[in-house]
């Protein structure tokens, strides 16, 4: 994919989970690695495309060639998105945590004092449905993962339509896919068009396929 087709576009990526904190030693989190949102990012660099990965804490190197923003919290990761505007395509990949703890505490919270035995939760920004409904930035093609147990096609084209995005690539996360950390992934493409499925391969195939249907209709204008 070093063929250069995308020289000239702006890719923001979004990936890994985020961290929600609840004391100074705790935090609401989820199982992803970022390993698919990196190797999507990887992907469209290689085409020659400016790549924006702002990405949760995880364990993977910063790709060669891509700005990464490193943020904690799904209110920070909605911050750098929109600070990386304009961009021609928006790939929303990470996980993000659809609740924070209401409040934060400074200090440990005791167990003894009974303070865990319940977490009051707020709503956190929703950054594939801002992106997708930006008023003044709207990228031209905006993509959503969804990540789903059951039902997975019928579950992911209803939040394509929900959330307002182009695309939505949808994959299985129950227990045993290995999916959530793993190294490979079975996708299927949504999109008003229709839907593709795509046999289980390396999420750095699954990425170089998707850059490259990126790339076809970036520049199909
Ligand atoms: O990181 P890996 O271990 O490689 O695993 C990859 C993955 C399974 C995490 C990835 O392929 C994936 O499916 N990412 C989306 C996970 C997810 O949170 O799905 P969702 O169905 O909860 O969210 C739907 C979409 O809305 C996603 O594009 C998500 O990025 C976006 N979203 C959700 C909530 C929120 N507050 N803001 C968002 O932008």
């Amino acid at each position: 994919h070093a063929d250069g087709r995308l020289k000239g576009q702006h890719v923001l990526v979004t990936a890994g989970p985020t961290h929600e904190p609840l004391d100074p030693v705790r935090y609401i989190a989820n199982r992803s690695s970022g390993k698919q949102g990196y190797a999507i990012a990887r992907a469209l660099a290689k085409m020659g495309a400016k790549v924006t990965l702002v990405t949760g804490p995880t364990g993977l190197a910063p790709p060669a060639g891509v700005e990464t923003v490193k943020v904690e919290t799904a209110r920070q990761m909605l911050a750098a998105c929109e600070a990386a505007l304009p961009a021609d395509c928006a790939v929303c990949c990470a996980a993000v945590a659809d609740y924070r703890p209401q409040i934060e505490t400074e200090h440990k919270i005791k167990k003894e004092r009974g303070g865990l035995s319940a977490i009051p939760l707020s709503e956190n920004p929703d950054i594939l449905r801002t992106l997708s409904n930006h008023d003044t930035a709207r990228p031209r093609l905006v993509i959503g993962f969804a990540a789903e147990t059951d039902d997975v096609i019928g579950h992911a084209d209803a939040k394509r339509k929900r959330k307002g995005c182009d695309w939505i690539v949808a994959n299985d996360v129950s227990p045993g896919t290995g999916t959530m950390g793993g190294d490979n992934n079975t996708v299927t493409i949504l999109s008003e068009d229709g839907e593709e499925e795509w046999d289980n391969m390396p999420k750095a195939a699954v990425a170089g396929r998707l850059a490259d249907k990126i790339a076809d209709t970036l520049l199909k204008g």
